[in-house]
């Protein structure tokens, strides 16, 4: 995805850079090669690289100066990706603070253990619940898509990718945290070029620097002078005592932009790309507009926007008959987990229709996604506002090879389309 980067005076393309170092455009479908790995094993010894073949720009730890004592594992089955996820005191999220993420966001709440998860996730979790976010769903979320269609719906076509699911979900996220709208492209980039710790250190911690010293002076002025938004909620929020530090509060934005943004723009747009590419499955939610909820969970599931997680094994334990050495890396494998075929028939295919069961595109247990309803709430207002505005909308027929791309991260590059005007 490189549209907003065309026109500027750094040529660096940090949304191709991260979309190439997850496996876009190298890795089209890599759902067969789990499902012949998860048959042969639920849990296998390696990284995701290692044991499915595909080679991904994404340096090993070593990288970071620490060499694994142990051998990583990744997990493929759903039962063994759920146990994972619900026994976080066997397998703990935390990093050591010298490696990966921790380095450009600070110590976020993906990096912590209970008790300190707990008593953290109570403090800001209060910004996200479903009450809190339900009144911003038409004072912000639908005018921000609604801008987005004003701008193609009289052209008779559009690239939903580029032009619609790329950036609203930022710019909701920014509108909820208070930010200026004038800040946006540049949070956007930063936000990416956080992500790219994983390619470019020095570019990595250079954002990561620039973002917080951005946040801490408006986290300054929240503390001071509340206001009407998040960033307000998290300054003044208080659980048993307790308050979040400034640091605290700048490690959660810095996570916020990139988890927020980067997950929904590509569950959107994989869903999107499910509906158009079965007119059936389009029409059906054209006609009967209750069917949203269980299309939104099924695009979740099918092509969820995030595959892998990580986790480090905290004892000695055994994983599905697998023995796992305490200080092995463990990757739970989302994406391989909701296609198994244990518990969804003919799980590659994408059926508004089948049977609902939960799925693990958010992950489970204490860790999962802070951010869901949000998400739900987006995505539930993108389509309401693409099926008010442009019903008729069908993949452009003139558009060659469009499909969902990448390893890790997934979505497709672009979702051409054309309508009546
Ligand atoms: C479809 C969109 C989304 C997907 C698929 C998704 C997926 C995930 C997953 C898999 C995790 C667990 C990570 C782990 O345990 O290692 C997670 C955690 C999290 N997500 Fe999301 N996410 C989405 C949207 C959002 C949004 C919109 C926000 C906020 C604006 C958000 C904020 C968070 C936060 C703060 C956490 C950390 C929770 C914790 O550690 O307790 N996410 N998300």
């Amino acid at each position: 995805m490189t549209s907003t980067s065309e026109h500027r005076e750094d040529e660096h393309d940090p949304f191709g850079e991260f979309d190439r170092s997850q496996g876009a455009g190298a890795v089209r479908d890599p759902y067969p090669r789990f499902a012949e790995l998860r048959r042969r094993s639920p849990v296998h010894q390696g990284t995701l690289s290692s044991v499915t073949g595909f080679v991904l720009d994404i340096p090993s730890m070593g990288l970071y100066g620490i060499k694994p004592e142990h051998p990583p594992y990744v997990a493929f089955s759903h039962a063994a990706v759920e146990r994972v996820y619900r026994e976080a005191a066997t397998f703990s999220s935390k990093t050591p603070e010298s490696m990966g993420m921790e380095l450009v966001m600070g110590h976020t709440i993906l990096n912590m253990d209970d008790p300190e998860h707990r008593a953290y996730r109570g403090l800001v979790q209060q910004a996200f619940s479903r009450n809190a976010l339900a009144r911003w769903q038409y004072e912000l979320v639908r005018p921000v898509i609604d801008r987005h269609i004003d701008a193609f719906v009289r052209r008779g076509s559009a690239d939903l990718v580029g032009e619609l699911a790329f950036s609203f979900p930022l710019e909701i996220i920014a509108a909820l945290l208070g930010l200026p709208e004038a800040d946006l492209d540049t949070f956007h980039r930063l936000a990416v070029e956080l992500l790219l710790i994983v390619t470019d250190i020095e570019r990595g911690l250079a954002a990561s620097q620039k973002l917080g010293e951005y946040l801490g002076v408006i986290v300054a002025e929240r503390r001071r002078q509340a206001s009407d938004d998040i960033i307000s909620v998290l300054a003044h929020a208080e659980l048993d005592g307790q308050r979040l530090s400034d640091d605290e509060i700048v490690a959660f934005l810095r996570l916020l932009l990139p988890a927020g943004a980067e997950t929904t723009y590509r569950s959107s747009s994989n869903l999107l790309f499910g509906l158009l590419s079965d007119r059936a499955q389009w029409e059906a939610i054209v006609a009967d507009r209750n069917l949203i909820p269980q299309a939104i969970e099924e695009g979740l599931r099918w092509e969820p926007p995030l595959t892998m997680t990580s986790r480090t094994c905290a004892q000695d334990t055994v994983l599905e008959g697998v023995p796992i050495p305490a200080g092995s890396e463990v990757a739970p494998c989302i994406g391989a987990a909701n296609h198994d075929d244990t518990r969804w028939e003919d799980p590659d295919r994408f059926d508004i229709m089948r049977p609902q069961r939960p799925h693990l595109a958010f992950a489970f247990g204490p860790h999962m996604c802070l951010g869901l309803h949000l998400a739900r709430l987006e995505t539930a207002s993108l389509l309401h506002a693409l099926l008010d505005r442009i019903p008729d909308m069908r993949l452009d027929p003139e558009a060659e090879d469009v499909h969902i791309t990448g390893l890790v991260f997934r979505a497709p590059a672009r979702l051409p389309v054309v309508f009546s005007t």
